[in-house]
């Protein structure tokens, strides 16, 4: 019988309760045994069907071609994880089988994979002295990447990320989160009271405030419709996280329209 390996659960926890996102990096390359330690501790992850690729490049010019994509600039590797139903049904046609699933499905098991894997992803960087940060809207540039990375249809862009040995000149503190138990219910879902809201939402906010966070990076979503009464100094994390969920970039219709141009079928 295998001996399992002693888990340092120490380290671990260390590892994720210091992880914060890294946006400056040291112009200082990544070697490809780290990359593929890093790489590897990312497919260790639990799996649906594995239905994740990634593409990774340290080329600096098509890391300098992609900064519309919210890469930053000091970024040593830019990696880009897709959900992959291209693979996944060459692999069905060797065993013989066609492919009659129910795509939004499959698009969803995806998505899970992708999450598992980067966050397996993430914490190994950080516990090898590396630091990130994933970009969001890599969906969004989805035609761009497909000609720059040649990708195949039904395979589709997830979430980007930055990586690189942490520049220490960058001002990084941990970020709040809101309180476990306005998150996590024991048995069944609770609804919060107003005072219990309230208080998470302060939590968030003044958790912010107190960073200087959107003053220092100069970040505040612009209303499109009324008076904007919130200044500076108390523009905080829940006032910015419900702008951006005021408007779309992208409508409920053209996201799956983008999705369907990129060989995914829904009826
Ligand atoms: C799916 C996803 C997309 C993100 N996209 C971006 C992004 O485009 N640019 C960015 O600077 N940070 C991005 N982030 C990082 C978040 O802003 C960050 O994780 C959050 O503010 C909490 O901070 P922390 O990671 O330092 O704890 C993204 C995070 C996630 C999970």
């Amino acid at each position: 019988m295998v001996e399992p390996k002693r888990v340092q659960t120490q380290n671990l926890f260390d590892v994720i309760q210091n992880r914060r996102s890294i946006r400056q990096f040291l112009d200082k390359p990544i070697s490809d045994e780290i990359l593929e330690k890093i790489l590897t501790a990312g497919f260790r992850a639990p799996f649906a069907a594995q239905l994740c690729s990634v593409i990774y490049t340290r080329d600096q010019k098509t890391i300098k071609e992609l900064r519309q994509t919210g890469v930053y600039p000091t970024t040593q590797v830019l990696m880009l994880f897709l959900v992959d139903l291209y693979r996944h049904e060459k692999v069905m046609k060797q065993r013989g089988h066609t492919y009659e699933f129910d795509d939004a499905f499959a698009l969803w098991l995806g998505l899970q994979d992708v999450s598992l894997m980067v966050e397996n992803l993430i914490l190994a960087t950080d516990a090898l002295g590396l630091g990130s940060v994933l970009l969001g809207a890599v969906p969004h540039f989805v035609d761009h990447l497909t000609r720059i990375f040649e990708i195949p249809k039904r395979v589709f862009p997830v979430v980007g990320l930055c990586l690189g040995y942490p520049d220490s000149s960058e001002h990084t503190e941990i970020r709040p989160r809101y309180p476990l138990d306005f998150s996590a219910y024991e048995d069944k879902y609770r609804d919060s009271t107003r005072e219990e809201l309230l208080s998470a939402m302060n939590v968030m906010d003044e958790g912010y405030l107190a960073q200087n966070y959107y003053v220092e990076r100069n970040i505040k979503i612009p209303l499109r419709k009324g008076e904007d009464r919130i200044d500076y100094d108390t523009y905080s994390w829940c006032e910015h996280i419900s702008r951006k969920f005021i408007h779309g970039g992208w409508t409920k219709a053209s996201f799956l329209e983008k999705l369907r141009e990129h060989g995914f079928k829904f009826d």
